[in-house]
C-alpha cells in the first residue's frame, strides 16, 4: 500500500508535507494558485509589510555554484494591496485543500501587529519573518530571545490564526529563541531562513556584486546547516517545525523529516527547477517511504533524534 503523506502543522492539515517557502512566486494570488495546483501541500506568500517597500536596486540575486545569494530588501506592495492577492487565492476552490500562510515583516512590533490585524482571518496562518539577514529586523528580533518572545506575544494577542515563527541560522542563541517563542505562544516554527550575510566580489570590477553588498545564502549549499538547526530545534521544543534549506528532492525531504520536521519548505529549488519540484519531492518521498516501510509521516518524523 502507498504510504500516506498527510501531515499537520498545529491546526493546519496538509495533504502532503511540501510547502512553498516565502519569497519565491509568492507575490500574486495567481502565482500562488499555480504552485498550489502543481501539488504543494501549502503555500507561503512573499513577506508583506505595513507600507509598500521598493526593495534594493539590482543586482539583487546571484546564482552560485550550489545555491543563490540574494538581498532583495523585502520589496512588496504593502498589506492593503497584498490583501487583494490573498483574496484572489482564497476565492479559488484550491484554497480549501492547499492552505495559504501569509509571511509578515516589520520594523517594530506594532508594524507586525497592524499587518496581522489588517490580514484578519483571510490567510489560514501567519508566518513572522524575523530572520531576513538584509534588514534591521533580522537582527532586532531574529537574534534576541526576549525581543522575539515579546513580538510573538503581541501578535498572538491580536490574531486568531496559528502563528509560525521563521528563525534564522544566523543567531548564536537559536535554541533559546526557539524555546522562548514556544513559551510566548507560537504555534509552529519554520527554519531556516537564508544563511549569512555573505558577500561576493566581482574581481574584474573590484567591487561587491550585490547592490546591497551583503546577502543571504540559499539552496543546496546551506542544507547541512539547516538539517542541524531543525534537529536541535526539534530536540528542544514540542511545537511543529517546518524544515527549510536546500530541499529539492525526496531524499532531502526525508532527511528533514527524520531530523524532526513535520513539513518541508521549498524555495530556491522552485527557482532552479520550476514548480514541478513539489510533485517530484512527493513522489520520491513516497517511494522512499514505501521501500523503508514507513506507513506515514509520523512514523518517519524525528527518527534521527531517537537513533
Ligand atoms: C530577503 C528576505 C529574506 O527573509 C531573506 O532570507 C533573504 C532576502 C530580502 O528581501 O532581502
Amino acid at each position: 500500500m502507498k504510504p500516506s503523506l498527510k501531515t499537520s502543522i498545529s491546526s493546519l492539515e496538509l495533504s502532503n508535507p511540501t510547502v512553498l517557502a516565502s519569497g519565491i512566486l509568492g507575490n500574486t494570488g495567481e502565482a500562488l494558485l499555480r504552485v498550489a495546483k502543481a501539488g504543494a501541500g501549502a503555500v507561503t506568500t512573499k513577506s508583506v509589510s505595513l507600507e509598500p517597500r521598493k526593495g534594493h536596486n539590482n543586482p539583487t540575486v546571484i546564482e552560485l555554484e550550489h545555491g543563490f545569494i540574494n538581498a532583495m530588501g523585502l520589496p512588496n506592495p504593502g498589506v492593503e494591496k497584498f490583501l487583494k492577492e490573498i483574496e484572489i487565492y482564497k476565492n479559488s476552490s484550491v484554497s480549501k485543500k492547499v492552505l495559504i500562510i501569509a509571511s509578515i515583516v516589520g520594523d517594530r512590533i506594532s508594524d507586525y501587529v497592524e499587518v496581522a490585524l489588517k490580514l484578519g482571518k483571510i490567510p489560514h496562518a501567519l508566518e513572522l519573518n524575523i530572520s531576513c539577514p538584509n534588514v534591521e529586523t533580522g537582527l532586532i528580533f531574529g537574534r534576541d530571545p526576549l525581543n522575539a518572545s515579546e513580538l510573538v506575544k503581541e501578535v498572538k494577542a491580536n490574531t486568531e490564526l496559528p502563528v509560525i515563527v521563521k528563525l534564522t541560522p544566523n543567531a548564536d542563541k537559536l535554541i533559546e529563541i526557539a524555546e522562548e517563542v514556544e513559551k510566548a505562544g507560537a504555534d509552529a516554527i519554520s527554519a531556516i531562513n537564508t544563511l549569512g550575510p555573505g558577500m561576493v566580489i566581482d574581481i574584474e570590477a573590484g567591487k561587491p556584486v550585490l547592490s546591497n553588498k551583503f546577502g543571504g545564502l540559499s539552496g543546496e549549499v546551506i542544507k547541512p546547516i539547516a538539517v542541524r538547526c531543525i534537529y536541535e530545534i526539534a530536540q528542544n521544543v514540542k511545537i511543529p517545525v517546518i524544515g527549510i534549506g536546500g530541499i529539492s528532492d525526496g531524499k532531502d525531504a526525508a532527511e528533514f523529516l527524520m531530523a524532526g520536521a513535520s513539513a518541508v519548505g521549498i524555495g530556491t529549488a522552485v527557482k532552479a527547477h520550476g514548480i514541478s519540484v513539489f510533485k517530484k519531492v512527493c513522489s520520491e518521498l513516497s517511494e522512499f517511504m514505501q521501500r523503508k516501510r514507513f506507513k506515514n509521516i509520523e512514523e518517519l518524523r524525528g527518527i534521527a533524534l531517537r537513533g
